[in-house]
């Protein structure tokens, strides 16, 4: 666990058994520079010694009498240095350690995902405690580069908790656990959701022995005078169904709720930082599981909306459950709609791993959260609600099908979603990079929590000048 401080000694005030400096392209900073000079030159002569120029993310870790130092190379993009230092940081042993804030939010966002780990079930436990003192970070900064690290962890942690454990109902008392923010929560169980007539939602849920739960949130300020609404895809396990997934593939459907990860994250920081927006959550949380009761391709289902659907694909399921959440939200006001959903392999094939695929039903909404994504480090590219394509969606028995081709399926996905919303909708496809398969800068394999900082800062943005 790592726990920033701000401080306002500089590097040669300062008092740490271990001090970071700052090396780019053979470079000292000048507080760098100052501290060299007291140690007589002792920092340059090693680096030229070493031949250190202080590529990104590479370090030369130094003893002497006047205590430990680690030069450091500086990446133009100060969170994944942030991140870089965690990670070395945590194979050193130094309780306390001094470094120089530069840019102070963005190095300690850095520093605070960097350091994430998830533990809960493993016997040892490797995380050792260390104290990092960010000389001319202002307390504020670091205070908000924690709570959104807290919501970051939170969707990281739910991403990664088993399916076993993570079922429906806990992720719904995972969301109660917002109300001790002062978050509303609302729960509907399988008999409301059926009251209310979410029919495709239903269908996906009715091969699990493990329940159903709608959950709505509401995060609302007093003075609030903007609004957002969010939905999140919540499959807690996605075995496809009877259009059953390959080993390989199911085996990290236990994120196929990350989207609604996200929302949970972004509710949960956006109420500790305090955020005058109102911002309401949405997540249909169920399994996609294989019985004798599961739906079946061929069944023709009535959606919220009142459009029905004729299932030609099990495993095209999160858009059955996302369209009923979507009307949802309309139903219950929304003016514009940010939603998120591990939706398509294909939305991995045209953009890899790291980019979520963004599509926007209306222009300025999309930029919106363009901007809002790149603001916060988060990398998405648009893709187009190609019309020509709703074509694909065309069912002879009911209003549409589930699923398009072999071709273009983000894109009939996203139409598929579009069609059960009149307000502006983004759809982010994080199919990609919710889950990492391999550890990253900013943290460990597993839950990246992608998604959470896009949505801060999209409710961030909604407060200043609209
Ligand atoms: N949850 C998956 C999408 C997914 C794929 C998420 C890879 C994360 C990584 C979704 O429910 C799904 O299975 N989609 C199908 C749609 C197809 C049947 C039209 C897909 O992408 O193959
Ligand atoms: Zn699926
Ligand atoms: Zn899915």
């Amino acid at each position: 666990m790592i726990t920033l401080h701000a401080t306002e000694a500089t590097l040669a005030e300062g008092k740490a058994p271990l001090k970071v400096v700052w090396v780019r392209k053979g470079e000292l900073t000048p507080q760098g520079e100052v501290l060299d000079a007291h140690l007589g030159g002792f920092l340059r002569r090693a680096m030229a010694e070493a031949g250190f120029k202080g590529e990104a993310g590479e370090s030369l870790l130094l003893a002497s009498s006047e205590g430990s130092f680690l030069l450091f190379g500086l990446d133009e993009d100060i969170r994944a240095t942030g991140g870089r230092l965690a990670q070395t940081l945590s194979k050193l042993a130094f309780p306390e350690v001094l470094v120089e804030a530069l840019e102070a939010y963005p190095l300690a966002e850095g520093l605070l995902l960097g350091a994430y780990r998830f533990d809960r079930y493993k016997e040892k436990k490797e995380d050792k405690a260390l104290a990092l003192q960010l000389s001319g970070a202002k307390p504020e900064e670091l205070d908000r580069a924690k709570k959104v690290a807290e919501g970051v962890f939170w969707a990281r942690d739910l991403v990664n908790e088993p399916p076993n454990v993570l079922t429906p109902e806990a992720l719904a008392e995972a969301a109660l656990s917002l109300r001790a923010l002062g978050i509303e929560v609302e729960v509907l169980d399988e008999e409301a959701i059926r009251a209310l007539g979410m029919g495709a939602f239903l269908a996906v849920a009715q091969g699990s022995e493990n329940p159903p739960r709608f959950l709505h949130l509401r995060y609302a300020p007093e003075g609030a005078r903007e609004r957002l609404d969010l939905v999140g895809k919540g499959l807690t396990f996605d075995s496809g169904g009877y259009s059953l997934k390959p080993t390989e593939s199911m085996a990290t459907m236990k994120g196929d709720m990350a989207g609604g990860a996200a929302v949970l994250g972004a509710l949960k920081s956006a109420a500790l930082l305090g955020l005058p927006v109102e911002i309401r959550g949405y997540i249909a949380a169920c399994e996609n599981m294989v019985s004798g009761r599961a739906y079946r391709l061929g069944d023709v289902l009535k959606t919220f909306a009142g459009k029905t659907v004729e299932v030609m694909n099990t495993d095209a399921e999160g858009r059955l459950t996302l369209a009923d959440a979507l009307a949802y939200a309309e139903r219950q006001g929304a003016k514009r709609i940010l939603e998120l959903s591990t939706l398509t392999g294909s939305a991995v094939v045209a953009l890899g791993e790291e980019v979520a695929a963004l599509f926007a039903t209306q222009e300025a909404w999309g930029k919106r959260v363009e901007e809002a994504a790149r603001k916060a480090g988060e990398k998405v590219w648009p893709l187009p609600l190609e019309k020509a394509y709703r074509e694909k969606l065309k069912s002879l028995v009911a209003d549409m099908k589930n699923v398009g081709d072999q071709y273009g399926g983000a894109i009939t996905a996203a139409l598929f979603l579009s069609e059960f919303v009149t307000v502006p909708l983004v759809h982010l496809d994080i199919a990609g990079p919710a889950f990492a398969k391999k550890a990253h800068v900013l943290g460990p394999e597993g839950g990246t929590g992608f998604g959470v900082r896009t949505v801060l800062e999209v409710a961030q943005g909604l407060t200043e000048a609209a």
